[in-house]
């Protein structure tokens, strides 16, 4: 029988178990297991200071966190407070609509360009693992098409949203900025096409009763640019990897967790890492999350950059459009990054 994704959504039927369903229950290798205790290990945090031209240090602050963790957090960014608690709050109360109006919301544009989804849908037909998680998911460029499409419920959505994009494009071709010139491009290498069609993603954790056998998502690389997410004060959930070892995301308040994507990976010709990260449940405590995806249109074509190029340092990945990419980010599962390479 077919399932409606109203009913498959985790937050319409988690509250029914007392137990992880075998369907979102992981194998033991990929389980979260035991954060270390008593790690000192953290993500740098930066601090923008609200400048426009950013001192030199800033830059190579920067440049170093993206070499090293391939994640940061900055602070004084320039975001307001207030935007950021109405951001959160409206998709905390989005995820808490009842499902089918959750769903009649965001099912108003041709092709499911913006939807409602978990993960049954989305993940590879060989991955028989459920996430704990819901996600809502819309383009939101700058040229403001498709808002046409973004949810009207809660009733101040595309209000806040609107705004919430427009302020998170201003950060993201900061941060954009000093990558560029950190790596020695034109400091507006990455701010056109390239990162015209940005995303915007609400992730909605609810409370799992034994966080010790699912994931919220798997461990993964982002299919972008960069991401720059907005997390929820005092709750835990995100991790990195770092040198073979999972250390926790801290949640500062006011503070957005930046991280490098596969896409700068590639045209960086490699001397930027996209990081890998997961997302572990919390027991008693659901997690919003807001996710702002920097990426190109589909036609776009991605391969590294000319002046990545010289002789000590050849291409190392094949040209490919954006959407072949995200097919195969999709379908291909662990070879996929490989598969990137020329062989
Ligand atoms: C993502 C992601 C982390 C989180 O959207 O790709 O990794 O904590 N999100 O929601
Ligand atoms: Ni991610």
């Amino acid at each position: 029988m077919e399932m409606k994704m109203e009913e498959m959504l985790v937050t319409s039927w988690y509250n029914l178990h007392s137990s992880v369903p075998p369907s979102h229950v992981h194998p033991p290798e990929s389980r979260p297991g035991e954060l270390l205790v008593g790690s000192s290990k953290s993500i740098p945090v930066i601090d923008l200071g609200r400048c426009d031209h950013p001192p030199h240090d800033t830059i190579s602050l920067v440049l170093k966190a993206s070499q090293e963790y391939g994640f940061f957090q900055v602070i004084n960014h320039g975001v307001s407070e207030e935007l950021m608690e109405d951001t959160l709050n409206n998709f905390k109360e989005f995820h808490g609509m009842p499902p089918k109006e959750k769903m009649a919301e965001s099912s108003k544009s041709p092709n499911g360009i913006c939807k409602l989804y978990t993960s049954c849908e989305v993940y590879r037909k060989d991955d028989n693992n459920q996430y704990w998680r819901d996600t809502m998911r819309h383009p939101c460029p700058p040229s403001g098409e498709y808002v046409e499409f973004w949810p009207q419920k809660p009733v101040r959505y595309r209000e806040i949203v609107g705004k919430y994009t427009e302020e998170l494009r201003k950060l993201g071709v900061q941060i954009l900025k000093m990558l560029a010139e950190g790596l020695g491009l034109k400091s507006n290498y990455f701010c056109g096409e390239l990162s015209g069609n940005p995303m915007i993603l609400a992730h909605h954790y609810p409370p799992c009763p034994q966080p010790n056998l699912t994931l919220g998502s798997p461990k993964h690389k982002d299919p972008t640019l960069l991401t720059i997410l907005l997390q929820p004060k005092g709750i835990n959930g995100l991790q990195v990897l770092k040198d073979g070892q999972w250390i926790g995301v801290e949640p500062i308040p006011n503070a957005f967790v930046v991280n490098i994507g596969l896409l700068l990976q590639m045209i960086s010709n490699r001397r930027l890492i996209g990081a890998e990260h997961r997302v572990v449940t919390n027991i008693n405590t659901a997690r919003t999350t807001v996710a702002y995806f920097i990426k190109p249109k589909d036609e776009y074509v991605i391969e590294p950059a000319n002046s990545m190029i010289t002789s000590n340092s050849p291409p190392l990945y094949k040209p490919i459009s954006y959407s072949e990419f995200r097919k195969n980010f999709l379908n291909k599962g662990s070879s996929f990054e490989a598969d990137l390479l020329y062989s």
